[in-house]
């Protein structure tokens, strides 16, 4: 036990040991092997021999000391290697064609051909141990490969070219062709349309991989930053600047840097779009320091539009420069886990609410849980978004569970409540027939936890739009009233619908 200590403690190195839990946690907490592992037939006795710990596959029975079989020894320089790929390959938020890609692959590759000629001279724990070592490499390739040829990262890198196209065209191809930068006007059209490839990003689907939630961070934060960049842009346009030169000594001066900004403000869009291969942020980032600096020098002091004109100026600046720190973001912070986040936090506070609600109704029905919705959704609507488009579709989406809990409510008040005459034409009872069902059928889909693939939803879905379909061949017979109620109607069972699709999209922030 103390040479056991001993030997295994140098691998204990603190590092070494995050490296090892983080693979353990994200990639080998769940099977990793593609059920190779179950498959694998080694002695009850072997199993209990090995290391106790969170990489079972680390060391061998004996753990590595001099004189254990070289073919172990081979293998925990493996395992070594796994430890170290796997937070890389983890983190990859990439595409297949990127260098980065691979390189991860190569060397996972020639870590496969490593471990196939390991020799087992037949000997049972020795197939075992290369086998694993094998099922995790070929995990590791799987994921990174999946990840970046999943239809959410396709989608991604495609919503990125459509903002890069739009942005060539409308800023930085002109800004190339050095046509005059005072004279080109950034429409609010083109403002629109990267403000829609952000909230089209952000209603892109991650299922809560760690990869394509980065991918989807890293793309729009650039789209947002650029967003807001060509706001300010637009904003500047109606302040009637610059000034003549004559008006001060300085203004001149003011105006020219005030050209020079124009011109930042294209690089930094190309920059931040990966449309410039030549420039650095950093570089852009000590020009506009130097223009701050210079503007700062300036002796404005007698007159008060000038000084006014400058400030303007110099929140420009700061305006461009804000976005300039972000060539690296989403690489090395966590800020794509918006989990973190306050805003999503409370939002993720008043869902909880929600579902403490929703079960309260399912088991007890009503009794009064209509006010504290309501109040709920007055504090969604408080709840600060950033402007970011993922918080703002987080709480879109809470809202949305809100308003499901409410419809239901009332739709089950306004069926208790029902007291139909005699003379109440027959379709109409139909339509209330057919919203009695649907009222049963939002009771399940409220207390619906499955996914899509999941027999129940599909009933589910199936009955739902059985009762559209039942809607249709109501014949209102002329009634106004009846006509109305199956409008109603429809649409709640589409609402119902477009509710459960939600519920099951693995859309995450
Ligand atoms: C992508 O990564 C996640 C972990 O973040 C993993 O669970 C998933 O299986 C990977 N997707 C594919 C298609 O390999
Ligand atoms: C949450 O996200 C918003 C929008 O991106 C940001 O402004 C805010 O600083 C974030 N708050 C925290 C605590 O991370």
């Amino acid at each position: 036990m103390t040479s056991e200590c001993v030997l295994l403690s140098p691998l204990f190195d603190v590092r070494l040991f995050f490296a090892i839990s983080f693979v353990y946690l994200s990639l080998f907490g769940k099977p990793f092997d593609g059920g190779k592992r179950t498959m694998d037939h080694g002695s009850q006795q072997s199993q209990t021999q090995q290391m106790p710990g969170p990489f079972p596959g680390y060391a061998g029975p004996q753990g590595p000391y001099p004189g254990q079989h070289p073919s172990l020894l081979r293998l925990d320089e493996v395992q070594r290697e796994i430890a170290s790929l796997g937070p890389q390959v983890c983190s990859y938020s990439g595409l297949q064609n990127d260098r980065e890609y691979k390189r991860l692959e190569r060397e996972l590759t020639r870590l496969l051909l490593e471990v196939d000629k390991v020799e087992t001279e037949g000997r049972p724990e020795l197939q075992q141990a290369r086998k694993r070592a094998a099922g995790e490499v070929e995990g590791l390739l799987r994921y990174l490969e999946g990840n970046a040829t999943h239809p959410s990262r396709l989608a991604i890198e495609e919503l990125t070219q459509e903002a890069q196209n739009m942005l060539n065209v409308g800023v930085v191809g002109p800004f190339r062709q050095g046509q005059a930068l005072e004279a080109f006007e950034i429409s609010e059209e083109l403002v629109e349309a990267v403000q829609d490839v952000g909230m089209r990003l952000a209603q892109v689907k991650t299922g809560g991989s760690v990869p394509l939630r980065k991918a989807r961070y890293k793309a729009l934060t650039r789209v947002c930053a650029v967003q807001e960049i060509l706001e300010g842009r637009v904003r500047t346009n109606t302040l009637a600047l610059p000034l003549s030169d004559d008006t001060h000594e300085a203004v001149q001066r003011i105006n020219q840097i005030m050209a020079q900004v124009s011109g930042a403000r294209c690089q930094e869009v190309a920059l931040l779009m990966g449309l410039s291969g030549r420039d650095s942020c950093t570089h852009l980032a000590r020009i506009l320091t130097e223009l701050l600096v210079e503007l700062d020098a300036l002796d404005v002091s007698s007159n008060a539009a000038v000084r006014n004109y400058r400030k303007q100026v110099v929140e420009e600046i700061n305006g461009l420069l804000k976005h300039l720190d972000l060539e690296g973001e989403g690489d090395d912070t966590r800020r794509y886990d918006l989990a973190q986040n306050d805003s999503i936090r409370e939002i993720e506070a008043i869902r909880g609410r929600v579902s403490v609600l929703r079960e309260e109704v399912l088991r007890h029905g009503a009794t009064g849980q209509g006010a504290e919705l309501q109040g709920l959704l007055t504090h969604l609507d408080q709840v600060d978004t950033g402007r970011n488009p993922c918080i703002r579709e987080a709480r879109r989406r809470a809202v949305l569970e809100v308003q499901a809990l409410i419809t239901f409510l009332d739709l089950w008040e306004a069926l208790g409540r029902r007291n139909p005459g005699a003379d109440e034409p027959p379709p109409h009872a139909a339509v209330w027939r057919v919203l009695a069902s649907l009222c049963e059928l939002q009771a399940q889909v409220l207390g619906f936890d499955g996914k899509r693939a999941d027999k129940s939803y599909m009933v589910l879905e199936e009955l739902l739009t059985k009762q559209l379909l039942a809607l249709d061949a109501v014949d209102p017979q002329g009634d106004e009233g009846t006509k109305l109620a199956r409008k109603q109607a429809v649409k709640h069972a589409q609402n119902i619908l477009s509710y459960l699709d939600m519920k099951t999209d693995e859309w995450e922030y």
